[in-house]
């Protein structure tokens, strides 16, 4: 890490200690170090490859796609998506020590993945869902993530027969109302907002940042479209910045 950047996590070191509630917005690359996907960075994201589908991965998780398609969606979601073997990595398991040590108030996360539960977070909102979550279309019986990862073809409820859909946002589908105030209602709280590992450029993060007055530190390898509003902007790998930052 070159000094410029180095000195950019004292700065970060700084506006937490002085921060009075503190939020932390992340994304898919958030994950990347555990082994998952991103989806918009130029070098490895799932949008920027050539897909093996018959349709790019943006159609793939459309509610239409889902509808019409159902064997080759649920096959896409556990190639590609679901991956319940990766482990939280290291800034995981710092932001939920940063929780219980009341430096990070609250995670808002864009990743269906569950990993900043599996490592201690408990304020965590998940506004595009939760792969830990399935319920049958049917009865409404919900199943663990393994009823869709273990099964070969459409998932189904073994009482009704209904399909078994994952709880993850699909493209076009409004974020649960619950989860999206709730997480409107930190970022009013909030008085600095790091938004880490995020390209910054699809729904939930617009809705979100363009209401938001307070201090805003932007961390991601990539320039983002919100980087001239940001007070800093650090461009790093994540995980490199949470080791300076914490503990
Ligand atoms: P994106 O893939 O759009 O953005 C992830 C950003 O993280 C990219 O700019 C990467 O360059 C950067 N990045 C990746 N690994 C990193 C690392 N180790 N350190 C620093 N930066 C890193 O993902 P999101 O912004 O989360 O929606 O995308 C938002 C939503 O778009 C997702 O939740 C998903 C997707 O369509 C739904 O599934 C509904
Ligand atoms: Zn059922």
């Amino acid at each position: 890490m070159d000094e410029i950047t180095q000195d950019k996590c004292r700065e970060l070191r700084g506006m937490l200690a002085q921060a009075g509630y503190a939020v932390f917005f992340g994304g898919a690359g958030v994950s990347t170090d555990s082994g998952l996907v991103d989806f918009r960075s130029q070098k490895r994201g799932l949008y920027n490859r050539p897909s093996e589908y018959s349709a790019s991965p943006e159609e793939m998780l459309t509610p239409k796609f889902y509808e019409e398609n159902p064997e080759e969606f649920f096959d896409f979601y556990r190639t590609k998506l679901l991956n319940l073997a990766a482990p939280p990595n290291s800034v995981h398991y710092a932001l939920a020590e940063m929780e219980r040590a009341g430096v990070i108030k609250c995670v808002i996360t864009q990743n269906a993945d569950n990993l900043h539960q599996r490592a201690g977070s408990e304020n965590v909102i998940d506004i595009h869902g939760n792969v830990y979550i399935n319920t049958c279309e049917g009865c409404g019986r919900r199943f663990p993530p393994e009823a869709v990862a273990d099964c070969p073809g459409v998932p189904r409820c073994g009482v009704c027969g209904g399909v078994i859909r994952p709880g993850i946002l699909l493209f076009g589908e409004v974020p649960d109302m619950k989860l999206a105030m709730a997480a409107i209602r930190e970022i009013n709280r909030s008085d600095l907002l790091i938004a880490g590992g995020t390209s910054l450029k699809v729904s939930s993060a617009p809705r979100l940042l363009d209401r938001y007055r307070g201090k805003l530190v932007i961390i991601n390898d990539e320039p983002t479209p919100y980087d001239s509003r940001a007070d800093l902007v650090i461009n790093a790998g994540i995980s490199e910045v949470f080791a300076r930052i914490w503990p």
